[in-house]
C-alpha cells in the first residue's frame, strides 16, 4: 500500500514529536503492508509556521538514514493549509506538492467562507495543480449540505477521507460521510493522516480490509495502491470510475 498522508517528520507540527516515534511510525506502516509513505507536515498555517526550507531536507535525510532497513520508500510533501497565496508560495518554493507532481495536498479553512474556498481552489487549478482535499469527511461544512463537495469535485477536486474515518473513530457523523462518499465513488484515496504510534496510526490493514469486505477488492485496490501510486507518478487519476 501507499501513504500519501503522515505526520512523520518529528517535532514540526503536532505530529510525531520524536525521530523515535517516526521510526515506530514507518515499523509499524511496514508491519501492514505499506511500502510507500509522503511526509506531510502542516504547513501554511500560523499555528504550525512550517515553510519548506534547509529544516526540512535535514530532516527528511536524517529520517532515511534512520530507517533505511525498514523497507519504505520515503516521498516528501505537505498539507497545506488553503490561503489565496498558495499557488505564489509554491512557484516560491516555499510551499511543495506531493512527490514534486502536480498533486497538492490542502487542508481547508473550515471558518472560511464557501466563496473564498472556492475561488482559491479555483486558482490552484489554473496553476495547472491538482488539489487533492484532505479528509473532507471531516469538515462539518459539509455535514448538512454535499453541494460544496461536488462542486468542489466538479472544479477538478480529489478526496483523501483518512482511515481513522473509515473506521469510526473521528465519530459517527465523519464516518457516515465517509460512507457516503464511498458508496458515491466520491472517495479517491485513502491515507493514515498519521500523528503518532498510539493514536491516530500508519495502520492501513484495518480500513483496508473494511472497503473490501463492504466495497469490493476492486474499490479497495484502486484507494490504497492504484491512485496513490499515479499521483506519486504524476499520472491522472480516473475521478468518476466508481460513480
Ligand atoms: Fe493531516
Amino acid at each position: 500500500m501507499i501513504d500519501i498522508h503522515a505526520h512523520l517528520i518529528p517535532g514540526v507540527d503536532d505530529g510525531s514529536v520524536s525521530y523515535y516515534e517516526s521510526v515506530r511510525m514507518l515499523e509499524m506502516a511496514c508491519q501492514c503492508g505499506v511500502r510507500a509513505l509522503v511526509a506531510t507536515p502542516h504547513s501554511n498555517i500560523p499555528i504550525h509556521n512550517n515553510y519548506y526550507g534547509e529544516w526540512f531536507e535535514n530532516c527528511f535525510k536524517k529520517l532515511q538514514d534512520l530507517t533505511k532497513e525498514i523497507p519504505i520508500t520515503l516521498y516528501k510533501g505537505m498539507e497545506i493549509y488553503l490561503t489565496k497565496d498558495v499557488v505564489d508560495l509554491v512557484k516560491d518554493n516555499k510551499l511543495i506538492t506531493i512527490n514534486n507532481t502536480r498533486y497538492i495536498l490542502i487542508e481547508l479553512p473550515v471558518l472560511d467562507l464557501t466563496h473564498n474556498i472556492l475561488t482559491n481552489i479555483k486558482s490552484i487549478i489554473n496553476a495547472n495543480l491538482i488539489p487533492i482535499i484532505a479528509h473532507p469527511e471531516r469538515y462539518e461544512l459539509f455535514y448538512d449540505d454535499t453541494s460544496l463537495l461536488m462542486q468542489l469535485a466538479s472544479q477538478g477536486c480529489i478526496f483523501q477521507v483518512n482511515k481513522g474515518s473509515v473506521l469510526g473513530q473521528f465519530g459517527a457523523t465523519a464516518q457516515k460521510l465517509a460512507k457516503y462518499m464511498l458508496k458515491h465513488g466520491l472517495v479517491h484515496i485513502v491515507a493514515s493522516d498519521a500523528h503518532s504510534p498510539y493514536q491516530r496510526t500508519t495502520r492501513l490493514d484495518e480500513a483496508y480490509d473494511y472497503i473490501c469486505y463492504r466495497y469490493g477488492s476492486e474499490y479497495a485496490k484502486t484507494l490504497f495502491y492504484i491512485n496513490p501510486r499515479r499521483i506519486l507518478k504524476d499520472e491522472n487519476i480516473d475521478r468518476w470510475g466508481f460513480l
